[in-house]
């Protein structure tokens, strides 16, 4: 029987184990959207996971919505990954860069010109956004994207994926999924397009599969992965059919023979709690896929070897206990116990509750 603690290739990357750290944005890059150098040791930290997945990093000014988030489309944010990745690899890691263009999530003060941001169609997601001083403010009316203007941002999305190679990451990960512009082109909540981009779901999948086109020309198809949440309903994101719109998906990605796909099920930080049955949905998901398929949601000890155990996923990704849990994989290994979360500094500040939670050998008895 296959163990979390068992090595996998994704790819052409071979992760040591079955446990990955999900992208998490902690907000608090400096001047430039720069990574800050205090990231260099909370990577290094976690490096004993299988994969490290980045921070979501945005491939250009446009596609940003949250304060102090870092960028992968500057030689500064270059440089600023390169120690990172260097740290990482000294202790034996692997880590991937997830390239994140917000989309409608966007407000006028991240915007180049101070315009509004951009989406599928004029549809302002449910909920709030949160401004450079951290504070909400209701979700703006998107501009719906021209065809023409599409290919632009396909280019954006080679030129990070090109910056993510020089920065000297291992791969990259397409972020596909919850409410993010991807994921607001393939869900009919948000595309309401009469053009070759919205409709059917051939279209609605056209612009993923032209940026997973375009950004495998660049890294290979062994280096490349794709995040996509069906159905937890994150940022307003609403399908009318989710299993059907990735099922589609899935099977759409597999003539690329992609690293591993990345499968959300569930509320952000909730176990499992899932709209229809996601359980099922995994099994088919990754059969249609054919490659590895790496689940996320809730996930405990517990429930990571059962998703293993019952075929819905070949490896998990843990966000919330590897952002406390700097060796959870040795916690895992020997059922110790778990430092808890520190909700207050999940975003933004500095080294308390990113760089601080204890290790085993250092955690009071
Ligand atoms: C603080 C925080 C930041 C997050 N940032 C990202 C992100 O940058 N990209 C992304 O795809 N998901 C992000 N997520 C979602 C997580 O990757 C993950 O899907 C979620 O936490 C559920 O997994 P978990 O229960 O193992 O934490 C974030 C979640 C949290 C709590």
């Amino acid at each position: 029987m296959t163990s979390l603690f068992d090595p996998i290739d994704l790819g052409a990357i071979h992760a040591g184990n079955r446990i990955a750290m999900a992208p998490l944005t902690r907000s608090r890059a400096v001047e430039g959207e720069v990574p800050n150098p205090l990231a260099v040791e909370y990577y290094a930290q976690r490096a004993s996971v299988g994969l490290i997945i980045s921070e979501a990093t945005q491939i250009s000014r446009q596609g940003q919505g949250y304060p102090n988030t870092p960028g992968i489309f500057t030689d500064a944010q270059v440089a600023g990954w390169k120690p990172i990745l260097d740290a990482v690899h000294a202790r034996g890691g692997k880590m991937v860069a997830q390239l994140w263009h917000v989309g409608r999530i966007s407000i006028s003060d991240y915007q180049p010109d101070g315009g509004a941001p951009v989406g599928p169609s004029a549809i302002a997601a449910e909920g709030q956004a949160m401004k450079p001083d951290f504070s909400m403010t209701p979700f703006q009316v998107p501009r719906a994207l021209t065809t023409d203007e599409i290919a632009g941002i396909v280019a954006d999305y080679v030129h990070a994926a090109e910056m993510a190679k020089k920065a000297g990451f291992d791969g990259i990960e397409v972020h596909a999924a919850n409410g993010y512009l991807i994921d607001q082109f393939l869900k009919d909540g948000s595309n309401q397009r009469d053009d070759r981009y919205g409709g059917s779901v051939e279209n609605r999948a056209r612009f993923l599969l032209e940026v997973v086109a375009a950004v495998v020309a660049v890294w290979g198809a062994d280096r490349v992965g794709v995040r996509i949440s069906p159905s937890n309903g994150a940022n307003g994101s609403r399908d009318s059919d989710p299993a059907s719109t990735f099922l589609y998906v899935a099977k759409a990605l597999k003539p690329f023979g992609l690293s591993y796909l990345h499968l959300i099920e569930g509320e952000p930080g909730t176990p499992m709690s899932i709209k229809f049955d996601a359980p099922q949905l995994a099994a088919e998901i990754r059969a249609a896929f054919g490659g590895p398929l790496m689940l996320n949601g809730g996930l405990t000890k517990a429930l990571a070897q059962q998703a293993l155990d019952d075929g819905r996923a070949d490896l998990v990704s843990s966000g919330v206990p590897v952002l406390a849990n700097p060796d959870l994989v040795e916690r895992w290994r020997t059922d110790a116990p778990l430092n808890a979360p520190d909700k207050d500094t999940f975003y933004g500040g500095g080294a308390r509750g990113y760089t601080d939670y204890p290790a085993l050998e250092s955690a009071p008895a």
